[in-house]
């Protein structure tokens, strides 16, 4: 078993990954030294191929949600919090979230809630979820108005990561995925993005199943790191946004249905890049070296039709707005600057120059 320790506040943790442990769950959580979760949720696209066989090895009730972005609302919330009330679930118990992002934000939202409180454990099943949602203990839904406007710090007791999980992840979402990969790996391993490009498709989802768990653990170590060092994100964390605020404009601007979120933030990397390049503080090499790790995960479904001003006024109601306007993390050669105020007209300017170029 692979293993890294992420700090928490409330109570540090593990991420643990091997392959075929989602299989043996109830395993893995007893030499943790962890109860069996009574009640195990998943997505209707996950239950049957994973979450179920998970379950049974824990003896936990599997309630299923339906699969997308549109089950992390306040509905499902009050649904899943009635069923674990149906079933007599208390304080004491472990729920156990099997699936992909939206399923550990939404159930690590609902376990933060529930009983002002009970402990969680994070199954990732794609590489979204694995590399990025389910380490550092942020849980939420999304409100009509934006994307995670709702949410808790409500750290994970254990992230179990099974890499074989990513066998059966369509090669659309694997490398949607790839793009928090790029981000990861520019943030804080920077070696992985030649062999993000050398990996990427066509050949990115017959990789063998030790390469993705390599791959996978490098950018929970990283990410592991930043949120050790900042789990509120007072500062250090705001880093892991790279790439998030075009991103989140994008999903929002066409209503969550064009866009998977990695690829929205692979657009917004994009942006990011040449707001860096604009603004001195990534060189034309690093622009390129990120751009083209990007690029290399293969074509993004299309931007060239949006109107510019509404994704200009999706970003005008970024979270990390403030008085002064919205602050933006930009990729820099060494790394990212935080805080960078870019104003809509030149987010306009820079989100039409990538319409052009796209088109
Ligand atoms: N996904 C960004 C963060 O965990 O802070």
């Amino acid at each position: 078993m692979q293993r890294l320790q992420v700090e928490s506040r409330l109570a540090s943790y593990q991420v643990v990954a091997e392959p075929g442990a989602l299989g043996r769950l109830g395993e893995v959580l007893a030499a943790e030294g962890l109860a069996a979760p009574r009640s195990l949720v998943s997505d209707t696209v996950v239950a049957p191929l994973w979450a179920q066989a998970a379950a049974a090895s824990c003896g936990a009730s599997l309630l299923t949600i339906p699969a997308g972005e549109a089950s992390k609302c306040w509905a499902t919330v009050e649904d899943l919090l009635g069923r674990w009330l149906e079933r007599g679930l208390h304080r004491g118990e472990l729920v156990a979230a099997v699936g992909g992002g939206v399923v550990s934000d939404l159930v690590g939202f609902a376990a933060a809630v529930f009983l002002r409180g009970i402990a969680w454990v994070a199954a990732p099943t794609t590489l979204v979820g694995m590399v990025d949602a389910a380490i550092g203990g942020k849980t939420g839904i999304n409100l009509e108005r934006g994307k995670n406007l709702v949410g808790a710090f409500w750290p994970p007791r254990l992230v179990v990561i099974d890499p074989q999980a990513l066998r059966t992840l369509p090669a659309r979402e694997l490398a949607a995925g790839g793009a928090e990969v790029v981000k990861t790996a520019w943030l804080g391993d920077r070696g992985l993005l030649p062999v993000i490009r050398d990996m990427a498709q066509p050949r990115f989802g017959a990789l063998p199943v030790e390469v993705w768990q390599e791959l996978v653990m490098r950018c929970a170590t990283v990410k592991a790191g930043v949120v050790s060092a900042d789990e509120r994100e007072a500062g250090p964390r705001a880093a892991l946004n790279l790439g998030h605020t075009l991103g989140h404009a994008l999903e929002a601007a066409t209503a969550y249905r064009r866009f998977l979120h990695g690829e929205a933030v692979a657009w917004g990397l994009l942006a990011a890049a040449r707001l860096g390049r604009r603004r001195g503080l990534l060189s034309p090499a690093a622009c390129e070296e990120l751009s083209s790790a990007v690029r290399a995960l293969g074509p993004l479904p299309g931007i060239a039709d949006l109107a510019a001003e509404a994704v200009a006024s999706h970003i005008g109601r970024d979270k990390k707005r403030d008085d002064g306007g919205v602050a933006w993390v930009l990729p820099s050669d060494g790394g990212v600057a935080l805080g960078q105020r870019v104003t809509i007209d030149e987010a306009l300017e820079v989100f039409t120059e990538l319409q052009k170029a796209a088109s």
